[in-house]
């Protein structure tokens, strides 16, 4: 059966236009069945319309988060969601949204983790003078940052970088990175032991 994601943003999507891009190229076997946002002006929202995907503003003002978290995990459950991204989402999600999803949630974080999470990891990891950072896919647990590591990928810190610079090439890994975790969670090929994600071997 076919299986369906959703994603959820704040900005500018980029990450989501990778995956659908690689959805369209047949690289990850599902659909997006919706692209969530807690910002109704998100840049990320235009484009999935533009590709004819529903979109779906929960705006969170004035709402307790655990209302917020049931509210959302309700939606997705609506639409049979088989797996959760979060891509660029600025919401922490609370026992409400992570235990009816446990297990079929996944981020992506610009550094390694367990380095530099929480907010500007790229500008934390370039003062820390880091000479190797990257981005992590993970599994989101009730933690910040802190699930089972499906992938990473490492990216150097040049001299002649500033943030911007290493942000982008960083974003750039993003882009091959996460889709290529999705596919690998969808497929279920894969066991968890402790905190390690592990592939069969061939
Ligand atoms: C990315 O750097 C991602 O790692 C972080 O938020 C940013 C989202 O960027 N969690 P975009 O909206 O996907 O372009």
């Amino acid at each position: 059966m076919n299986k369906r994601i959703a994603v959820l943003l704040s900005g500018r999507g980029s990450n989501f236009a990778a995956i659908a891009a690689a959805v369209n190229a047949g690289l990850i076997p599902a659909s997006i069945a919706v692209v969530v946002s807690n910002r109704a002006g998100a840049p990320g929202l235009d484009h999935a319309r533009a590709l004819g995907i529903e979109t779906l503003v929960l705006p969170s003002p004035g709402i307790t988060r655990a209302d917020y978290d049931s509210a959302l995990a309700a939606e997705l459950q609506a639409r049979s969601v088989d797996l959760v991204c979060l891509a660029g989402f600025m919401r922490l999600l609370s026992p409400s949204f992570v235990r009816p999803f446990a297990g079929r949630i996944l981020n992506i974080h610009p550094s390694l983790l367990p380095a530099f999470p929480g907010l500007d990891a790229q500008k934390q990891a370039f003062e820390y003078g880091v000479r190797i950072t990257g981005c992590t896919v993970h599994f989101v647990d009730e933690g910040l940052d802190s699930g089972p590591i499906v992938l990473q990928a490492a990216v150097p810190v040049l001299d002649t970088d500033t943030v911007e610079s290493l942000s982008a090439r960083i974003l750039e890994a993003e882009h091959r990175a996460y889709p290529q975790a999705i596919a690998l969670v969808l497929s279920g090929n894969y066991s968890i032991e402790g905190r390690r994600v592990l592939r069969p071997k061939q």
